[in-house]
This record gives structure tokens, C-alpha cells and sequence, in this order.
């Protein structure tokens, strides 16, 4: 048996594949650099091509998104006094949970791209904000969360967040929903499916935590005592949130795509600059303490400074790369319901044996 189904192969794709020793991730072909040009849209219509429609196109996307936006918070409305008692990401279950099993694709990013910003605002006592259809996904996000349209750095910056972090392989939750699909359950259930996989820490669960570690690291450093820090967390065998991955054994590329948006960003915007130290001081005492073991930075320390310098709330770091990972989910859903077989995986029995 292969404990976590490492190096199982249990899909054949057109979506995506990553190339660990050269530290790549393809995305229908382009690399993942390539994609925050495309932004979001223009990614997920790369992405969505032969499952949800044929010659999309990032404008036809924009128009798709804006108008599910629309309708998603005209049903919102009604539903979030209800909804908005609870922690987000019960929140986002409960929204996934009510649509309808007929949902069309594009509902599905706009309903989380609705519902994160509205339960925000709910939150904190503030009125609603209705979504602009013309803008983007990422900028109407931040407009309905922060009440005006964002400047155009921080904007491209959320765009090309979403775009790089759309889609990546066969992780936990796409594997959840394809699960789901593969029973030709609908379209919403894979998704909601893909979407519990998710919360956990670790999974998507992980930038708010990589947030509070980046602030507990920080507070060590001004001590002097960032090394000890680092040195007694290794030894306690506790994790170390926003390093290591199942795949990228190296260089995660999709850290370098956000890293590249977050230096477009304006200055003292974000906390690059210690982050890449203690990226070295990880590094450094892994070396020291597990001599021949590599524990890389993951993409999760570049998403968190992002998503707090644009202003997301870290408590909503999950629920925010569900929006865009949603779209992910729905191409592995259509994929496997359009070429693949329904999942049933064997079990080895290793209980007591059973007297005849
Ligand atoms: N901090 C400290 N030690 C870690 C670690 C981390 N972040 N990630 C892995 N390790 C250790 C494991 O405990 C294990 O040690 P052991 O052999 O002494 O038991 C060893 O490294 C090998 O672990 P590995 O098999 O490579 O990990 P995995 O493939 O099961 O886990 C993750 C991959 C992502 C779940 C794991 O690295 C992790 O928990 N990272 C932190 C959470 C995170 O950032 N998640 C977001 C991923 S994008």
C-alpha cells in the first residue's frame, strides 16, 4: 500500500502538469508565469476550454462572471443574515450547499466571489456592497470588501494571485471532487466536496497559519532570537506553515509568480524582503538539525504577504483561494465526468482474521 497515494496515478488530464525537478507547473500548456497576463479570467477560460464551452475567451469570461456576480448577490441577500453567525468557512459550505444541482459553471467562482467580501462586510456591521459586472473578478472582489475600486496595484496584484493559483494538479480537493464527479453526482457536490478537502491546515487551510508564522518569526527576529525559533519548532516536530509539499520537492513555481506580483506592488507594501531571510534561516537550520533533508518554501509564504497587502483579512485567506481554486475544482469535475470511470479504490484488510 502507498500511504497518501504518493505517485498513485488515478487520472489522465489535459488540465495540468507539474514538473517537480524542474520546478514547473503547466496549466493547459502554458507555464505559470504565463498565466497572471491571461489574469483570471483569461486563465480560467484557458482553463474551461472543451469542458464549460468552446473559443472561451477572457472577455467572454469577464461577461460570464460579472453577470453570475449579479444574480449571486440578488440570492445572497435573502440567505446571509443566516449564514454570516458562522466562521467563514462554514459560511462558504453553507453558500456552496444552497445552490441549485443545476448550477452553470460561472455561478460557482461568482457565488464564492460574492460571499467572501459580503460576510466580510456583514461582519464588521458595514452595508453591503452590490458587485460591478464590468470589473474583473479580483478588483470587484477588493471594491466590494473595501467600499471603492482598488488602485491598479493592488488590483493586478489579486488578478495575478488568482490567475497562478487557479489550477494546480491533482492535489487533495481536486481529488475530492473528482471523486464525487466520478459518481455523476453534480457539478456543485464535486465542488463542495473539493471544497472540505480544502480547509484543512494542510491543505488550503494554510495561509491564514503561514500569516501568524510569518508575525511569531518576525517577533523572534527583533528579539535576536529567530535561529532558537526556528530551531525549536524543527525539534518539536511541530510544521512549519508554508514549507514543504508533496510535489514541489524544490522550487515552487507558483511562489515565484506571486513573488513577481507582489514586487509590482508599491513599496513597504508587503514583507518580501524578511520573508526571503527567513526562507534562508529555514533553509540553513534544516541543514544543520536534519543534515540531507530539504524543507523548501511552498507557495504559501508569498500568497499570505499578498493577500494581506491587499487587504484580505487573514481569517479569510481560505475562503479567498477558494475563489479561485473553485475553478480548478470544475475543470477536474467536467474532466473526469466527460473521460473518466467511476472511482473505487481497494482496501487491504489488516484486522484480526475472521474464525470460520
Ligand atoms: N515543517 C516541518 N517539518 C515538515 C514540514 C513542515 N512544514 N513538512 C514536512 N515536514 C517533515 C515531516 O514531518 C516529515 O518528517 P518525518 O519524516 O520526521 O516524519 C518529513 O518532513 C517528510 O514529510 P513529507 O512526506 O515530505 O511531507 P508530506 O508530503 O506528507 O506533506 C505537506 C506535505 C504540504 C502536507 C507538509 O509539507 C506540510 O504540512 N506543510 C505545512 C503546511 C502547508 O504549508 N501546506 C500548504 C501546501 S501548498
Amino acid at each position: 500500500m502507498q500511504a497518501g497515494l504518493e505517485g498513485i496515478v488515478v487520472a489522465e488530464t489535459i488540465l495540468s502538469h507539474a514538473e517537480p525537478e524542474r520546478g514547473m507547473l503547466w496549466v493547459r500548456g502554458r507555464s505559470v508565469g504565463e498565466l497572471p497576463p491571461l489574469g483570471y479570467e483569461g486563465t480560467v477560460a484557458l482553463l474551461w476550454d472543451g469542458f464549460a464551452g468552446r473559443d472561451l475567451t477572457r472577455g467572454g469570461m469577464t461577461e460570464s462572471f460579472g453577470a453570475a456576480r449579479r444574480d449571486a448577490f440578488a440570492r445572497l441577500n435573502a440567505s446571509l443574515p443566516a449564514i454570516a453567525a458562522q466562521p467563514l468557512d462554514v459560511a462558504v459550505r453553507i453558500g456552496l450547499a444552497a445552490l441549485s444541482d443545476d448550477t452553470a459553471p460561472a455561478a460557482i467562482p461568482a457565488t464564492l466571489a460574492v460571499l467572501v467580501p459580503a460576510f466580510l462586510r456583514a461582519a464588521a456591521g458595514k452595508p453591503l456592497l452590490p458587485p460591478e459586472p464590468s470589473l474583473p473578478t479580483a478588483a470587484d472582489v477588493l471594491r466590494m470588501l473595501h467600499g471603492d475600486v482598488p488602485n491598479e496595484g493592488r488590483a493586478a496584484a489579486l488578478d495575478a494571485y488568482f490567475a497562478a493559483m487557479a489550477e494546480s494538479g491533482m492535489s487533495a480537493s481536486a481529488f475530492a471532487g473528482r471523486v464525487v464527479a466520478s459518481t455523476h453526482a453534480s457539478l456543485v457536490a464535486a465542488v463542495l466536496a473539493a471544497f472540505c478537502a480544502f480547509t484543512g491546515p494542510l491543505h488550503g487551510g494554510a495561509p491564514g497559519p503561514t500569516l501568524d508564522m510569518l508575525d511569531a518569526a518576525a517577533a523572534a527576529d527583533a528579539a535576536g532570537d529567530l535561529d532558537l525559533w526556528i530551531e525549536r519548532k524543527l525539534n518539536s516536530g511541530e510544521r512549519l506553515m508554508g514549507f514543504g509539499h508533496r510535489v514541489f520537492r524544490g522550487n515552487d513555481p507558483r511562489a515565484a509568480a506571486i513573488r513577481a506580483a507582489l514586487q509590482h506592488m508599491e513599496p513597504g507594501a508587503s514583507r518580501l524582503d524578511f520573508a526571503g531571510r527567513l526562507e534562508a534561516r529555514v533553509a540553513a537550520a534544516v541543514e544543520r538539525l536534519k543534515p540531507g533533508r530539504k524543507l523548501p518554501p511552498n507557495v504559501e509564504v508569498m500568497a499570505a504577504l499578498l493577500l494581506d497587502a491587499v487587504g484580505i483579512p487573514r481569517q479569510a485567506f481560505t475562503a479567498t483561494f477558494a475563489i479561485t481554486r473553485s475553478a480548478g475544482w470544475i475543470a477536474h469535475a467536467l474532466e473526469q465526468r466527460q473521460t473518466g470511470r467511476m472511482m473505487r479504490p481497494a482496501s487491504e484488510y489488516v484486522g484480526p482474521l475472521i474464525k470460520p
